[in-house]
């Protein structure tokens, strides 16, 4: 099994060192157009095989797609992140033009390979990814719910004082301010977190979930990158050995939850044909009237891209 992670900035080697630690890669191959960055990432990852125990190949290649044929599932991480009072968004025609480019450039050598983007403003760029790659929406998707609901978990492991473990969550809509929380969903060890904090606790930690990306960039002045390319590895890893995970992953909605046409965070199950099954939640009118809020402000930056006239 072959995984290329495209960016070797913080989330790709990220990404990559947490693959390789996984062990069930035959090789990862991480690129970078910045001349002989991947080649030192992958370097020092490779390095670090004999101390954590694992044979995973790590290659890296400036910009040399041929080093990623055949892979079986491709991580795009490449473009720019944040800054301090930038929101994703604002990131976009930098981005939806270096994720067209590297989506087209992946495909070409690897025209059967499962794609999850996760560069921002990431609904949108699953959008762009998915209209380069002209693959099924099974084939490409986007990583953001998986980042979102760990950060949901751990701030809600803090405040119970439980393992994050025993956290179950789930989580709808864009990876945005607006995204969707659902403590209706989320259990501690099959215990409702309803029944274990009062609305008010709820509430708060839902608010700094939806800003959890934003408090990272406050504290670094960049983006976060242990939890996002954890979470890209993880989804990597349930396609691989074909698990049939439950995860929330940003996918183009096909009639699902009434609309279309349009990449949202949804629950789906993960296996090696990529997405599986797209899951439906029978939503209460909040729930649904939050969706709905998150789909607008995501059809508003597709609104943006479309003005690129890139497609
Ligand atoms: C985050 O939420 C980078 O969007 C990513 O941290």
């Amino acid at each position: 099994m072959k995984v290329t992670v495209v960016g070797a900035g913080s989330v790709g080697a990220t990404c990559a060192d947490v693959l390789a630690q996984k062990d069930f890669a035959k090789e990862v191959v991480l690129l970078d157009i910045k001349e002989n960055y991947a080649e030192g990432k992958a370097l020092d990852i490779w390095e670090s095989s004999a101390v954590n125990y694992y044979d995973t190949r790590v290659n890296g290649s400036t910009n040399d797609y041929t080093k990623t044929k055949d892979s079986d599932v491709i991580v795009i991480t490449s473009g720019i992140p944040r800054k301090p009072g930038m929101s994703r968004d604002d990131l976009i025609s930098t981005n939806a033009k270096i994720v067209k480019s590297v989506t087209a450039q992946v495909v070409e050598h690897s025209p059967e390979a499962i794609i999850i983007v996760v560069s921002n403003p990431l609904d949108v760029m699953t959008y762009a990814a998915y209209l380069t790659a002209k693959k099924p929406r099974t084939k490409v998707f986007g990583m953001a719910g998986v980042l979102d609901t760990a950060r949901f978990r751990a701030f809600l492991a803090n405040e119970l004082d439980v393992s994050p473990k025993d956290i179950q969550a789930l989580l709808l809509g864009g990876h945005g301010d607006t995204m969707v929380p659902l403590p209706r969903f989320t259990t501690i060890a099959g215990i409702p977190v309803t029944d274990l904090l009062d609305n008010d606790r709820i509430d708060a930690i839902v608010e700094r979930t939806k800003k959890g990306g934003g408090e990272i960039v406050n504290l670094l002045g960049t983006s976060g990158w242990y939890a996002p390319g954890a979470a890209a590895a993880q989804m990597v890893e349930a396609i691989l050995k074909d698990s049939k995970r439950i995860f929330p992953v940003c996918t183009m909605l096909e009639g699902e939850y009434g609309m279309n046409n349009i990449a949202l965070g949804v629950p789906v199950k993960l296996g090696k044909d990529g997405i599986e099954e797209v899951i439906e939640l029978k939503l209460n009118d909040e729930e649904m009237k939050l969706m709905k809020e998150s789909a607008e402000h995501v059809k508003s930056v597709m609104e943006v891209l479309d003005k690129m006239d890139l497609f």
